[in-house]
C-alpha cells in the first residue's frame, strides 16, 4: 500500500463521517501489518459525549476483526491545517502500535507525516503494566 493510497481512501472515507453538530467531517485510512486496510470516520451523536473519531472508528473496526499490529494511518479533516489525532485517539492507537507512521492531511488533500511516538512522547502502555 502506497502513502498515496491510504491518503485517498481517508480522503474517501471523509464523505461518510456523520458530522451533523461540529460539521467538521474526518476520515482516516489505518494499514495493518499484514497490508489489509481499515477505514472510518468520524460519527457523531446528539448525546455529545458518544461521539467517536475517525481514527478509533477504524482501529476498533480492525482489533475486532482481528488485527493488532498496525503499520502506517493516514487522516483526512475538514480544516485549513492538518488533522491531527486527538489526544484520545492517539492513547488508543499506542496500546497496539507505539511506532506507527502518521500522514496527517488537510482539506485540501496535503499532508505531513509524523511519527506516534512524535505525536504522543512518554507514554502510557501495555509494557508499563508489566
Ligand atoms: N475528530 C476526529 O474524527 N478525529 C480527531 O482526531 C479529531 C476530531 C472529530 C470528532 C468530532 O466528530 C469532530 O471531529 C469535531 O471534533
Amino acid at each position: 500500500m502506497t502513502r498515496e493510497n491510504l491518503i485517498a481512501q481517508a480522503l474517501q472515507m471523509r464523505e461518510m463521517a456523520y458530522a451533523p453538530y461540529s460539521r467538521f467531517r474526518v476520515g482516516a485510512a489505518l494499514e495493518a501489518e499484514d497490508g489489509t486496510v481499515y477505514t472510518g470516520c468520524n460519527v457523531e451523536n446528539a448525546a455529545y459525549g458518544c461521539c467517536i473519531c475517525a481514527e478509533r472508528t477504524a482501529l476498533v473496526k480492525a482489533v475486532s476483526e482481528g488485527r493488532r499490529r498496525f503499520v502506517r494511518l493516514a487522516v483526512a479533516g475538514d480544516s485549513a491545517d492538518f488533522c491531527w489525532p486527538c489526544g484520545s485517539c492517539r492513547q488508543m492507537l499506542r496500546e497496539f502500535s507505539p511506532d506507527l507512521v502518521v500522514d496527517v492531511v488537510n482539506r485540501a488533500g496535503e499532508f505531513s507525516t509524523v511519527s506516534l511516538s512524535d505525536l504522543l512522547p512518554h507514554s502510557f502502555g501495555p509494557d508499563t503494566l508489566e
